[in-house]
């Protein structure tokens, strides 16, 4: 489907089953590093922890069960191959929920052993930080990242593969999280993200006048905390029977004080490292005033912004399967054949280049 860039031309070809199962999503995806993506297949467990306003571990590993092996079958007929035909089977291997990983990591493991290939476990954010590089042929290193989801908000300056240098992060809660408790706050649904952007289309993001934590501090860091015991307050003065103009209102003036933060710390990265590409990942990168913000800083920098394409925000199988075959063909990784798989569930991406250097 897509042309991949290939790190070498002469790198053999490589066709990886990709498995992602880190939190709320069942993602598996077929990746051919000469023909693009094969198949791919996304289980979205939204509706099963919605009445509970965010997700329970014990339900999302249990689901994850259920679905993963369904959706094998259906990644593998859309790729037209058997198990055996492929060269590597990789999963998540962090970070994320423990047994939700396990599942995932669990499954990839009996799945290679079946067939004799080998097993990798991928970096969850690193899989986020290289899909718009999936996407986008002639994309490539080096480049500043804003990865923002729901547990993550930091600024790197990715240098190669494997060679991610942290420029900044969040100091507190993470963009997602921000998004996701003010809509809680609103009594809004789960997840709170794009239930916030959309109640926010009908507002007037000048209507409430809302913090903008660290925006002219000198770091590149964040801290989102502060924003919403600012929305708490705001919500607590509106009372119970809020006007839905006025609920509209601060959602609006919510995600604008979040993106504008973003966009404002993402410019300066750029500017400090003197680069002139930035790309975007995970969740929050979805949000579309997010993308208006960036586009024209980036504009006003003659920088260039690159996001993955919106099914490929969220937690997917694509990027675990292309995260994975780079890796395996620049020589950055080692697959495994003896299946002692094992989850990382805290896993520090700066870490990343030490623990899986070439060997
Ligand atoms: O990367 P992701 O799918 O999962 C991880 O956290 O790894 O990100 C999920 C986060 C959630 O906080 C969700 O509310 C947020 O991304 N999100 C959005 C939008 N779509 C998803 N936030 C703002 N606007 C959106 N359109
Ligand atoms: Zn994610």
């Amino acid at each position: 489907m897509t042309d991949a860039v290939l790190p070498r031309a002469a790198a053999p070809r490589l066709r990886v089953l990709g498995i992602e199962t880190s939190c709320d999503e069942t993602g598996l995806a077929v990746y051919d590093s000469r023909d693009g993506l094969l198949g791919q297949a996304l289980h979205s467990q939204i509706a099963l922890h919605r009445d509970y306003g965010g997700v329970v571990p014990e339900l999302a590993s249990r689901d994850h069960i259920a679905r993963v092996l369904p959706l094998l079958d259906d990644v593998l007929d859309q790729a037209r191959l058997e198990l055996r035909d492929l060269d590597a089977v990789a999963y998540t291997r962090g970070p994320g929920l423990a047994g939700a990983l396990l599942v995932g990591a669990g499954v990839a493991a009996a799945l290679a052993m079946s067939a004799g290939l080998p097993l990798l476990g991928v970096h969850h954010l690193e899989g986020h930080l290289l899909s718009p590089l999936l996407a986008q042929p002639g994309l490539d290193f080096p480049f500043v990242a804003l990865l923002v989801s729901g547990g993550h908000t930091m600024l790197l300056q990715a240098n190669a593969l494997g060679c991610y240098e942290l420029l900044g992060e969040t100091v507190d809660d993470a963009a997602g999280e921000a998004f996701d408790k003010s809509a809680k706050l609103l009594g809004l649904g789960y997840p709170g993200g794009p239930e916030l952007a959309r109640l926010a289309a009908g507002g007037h993001a000048g209507a409430f006048d809302l913090p903008r934590p660290k925006l002219h501090s000198e770091d590149l860091d964040f801290s989102f905390a502060g924003l919403k015991t600012a929305v708490l307050t705001r919500v607590r003065q509106l009372g119970e029977d809020a006007p839905a103009q006025a609920r509209a209102d601060l959602a609006a003036a919510t995600q604008e004080a979040i993106t504008e933060v973003l966009a404002a710390k993402a410019a300066a990265a750029l500017r400090r490292s003197g680069m002139r590409t930035l790309v975007v990942a995970g969740g929050v990168g979805a949000n579309l005033r997010l993308r208006e913000k960036l586009d024209a800083a980036c504009a006003a920098l003659g920088a260039r912004v690159h996001y993955p394409p919106l099914q490929w925000c969220t937690d997917n199988g694509p990027m675990i399967a292309y995260a994975a075959c780079r890796r395996l063909q620049a020589g950055l990784a080692r697959a495994s054949r003896d299946y002692a798989f094992d989850i990382q569930p805290r896993w520090d991406l700066a870490e990343l280049s030490a623990a899986d250097g070439a060997s």
